[in-house]
């Protein structure tokens, strides 16, 4: 997928990615070696939007398979078409001299099987992303499905057989940890951790969604988010929300965020009804705007260093 680890994290960065150089060379590994990745963190650190860039980056497709409870083999894997093959008894039938044998084995074909992403993955001519996104919401069972794919590259499935990989997709799967993924699909897979992004990189990141700003008001975000983090908040804002946040004060016309500013900002900086509260505490706001210009002089320092 990649000819070098430079390449990789040129093209990563070129899809609006940024990633820490642990991250791309475990990516750069597990495409090397074809192992999946196993993507843990929290909600909105850019677990999904990984598997997206590097498909970006290397220039192929995604198939995605989004995992939800009482997700079930069909909706993973692909069925038979009933309503086609149905049609196709009926045109048969009206002729006289049907061979039913070899209708049966027809009917039994691919072409009569409507594929899933696991079967579409493995049917690509070229290895494509195969995102198997929230793996936490599935049980036992259907991890022990993705086990024998995972392990074997090759899917079976009754009356149609076994289907083996055309190509081996680059595996991404991610988890937000409701549940514990196994040992066996953790043993086979390489374990990167998502976590919030450093200051500086954060500021990165809003830098590329907000190109038009100043470097002052990307640390400034970045600054904000770590402040935020370092409150103990229930639920501390992710990456995601930083750059809602960075759209709308953009939306506002304002550069800074200013202590007046709380009541406007508090529906996009506070989640819960907790949070809610600590923020419109006495003073909260003010000492929260403060730790955040600290932590954006350091985020700018650090840009230039
Ligand atoms: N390192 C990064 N580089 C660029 N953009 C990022 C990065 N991390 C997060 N983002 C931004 O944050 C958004 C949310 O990321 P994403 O949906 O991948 O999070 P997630 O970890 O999958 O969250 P969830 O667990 O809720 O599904 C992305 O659309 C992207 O815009
Ligand atoms: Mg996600």
């Amino acid at each position: 997928m990649f000819s070098s680890l430079e390449q990789l994290v040129q093209r990563l960065r070129g899809s609006g990615y940024i990633a820490d150089t642990i991250a791309t060379t475990t990516v750069y590994l597990a495409a090397r070696l074809q192992k999946p990745l196993l993507l843990e963190g929290p909600a909105g650190s850019g677990k999904t939007q990984l598997a997206y860039a590097v498909a970006e980056a290397a220039n192929t497709s995604v198939e995605r398979l989004q995992c939800y409870e009482g997700i079930d083999e069909e909706e993973a894997i692909g069925k038979f078409d009933e309503p086609l093959q149905r049609l196709c008894v009926e045109l048969k039938a009206k002729s006289s001299n049907v061979d039913w044998e070899s209708l049966r084995t027809e009917l039994h074909g691919q072409q009569f099987f409507s594929a899933g992403p696991l079967l579409r993955a493995l049917r690509c001519e070229r290895p494509c992303v195969l995102l198997i996104d929230e793996l936490d919401k599935v049980d036992h069972a259907f991890e022990a499905l993705l086990l024998e794919m995972l392990s074997v590259w090759q899917l079976s499935i009754p009356k149609l057989g076994t289907i083996r990989a055309r190509s081996i997709p680059f595996v991404v799967l991610t988890s937000n940890e409701e549940r514990r993924i196994g040992d066996p699909l953790r043993r086979r897979s390489f374990y990167l951790r998502i976590e919030h992004p450093t200051a500086e990189r954060e500021a990165e990141i809003v830098a590329l969604r907000t190109p038009d700003s100043t470097h002052e008001f990307h640390a400034g975000m970045a600054g904000l988010a770590k402040a935020l983090r370092g409150w103990s908040m229930e639920k501390p804002p992710s990456v995601s929300e930083i750059l809602d946040l960075a759209q709308a004060l953009k939306v506002l016309g304002s550069e800074q965020i200013t202590p007046d500013m709380r009541d406007i900002l508090l529906p996009l900086l506070a989640k819960t009804e907790a949070d809610r509260r600590k923020l419109l505490l006495r003073d909260g706001f003010a000492s929260l705007i403060f730790d955040a210009q600290q932590y954006s002089a350091e985020a700018l320092r650090g840009r230039a260093a």
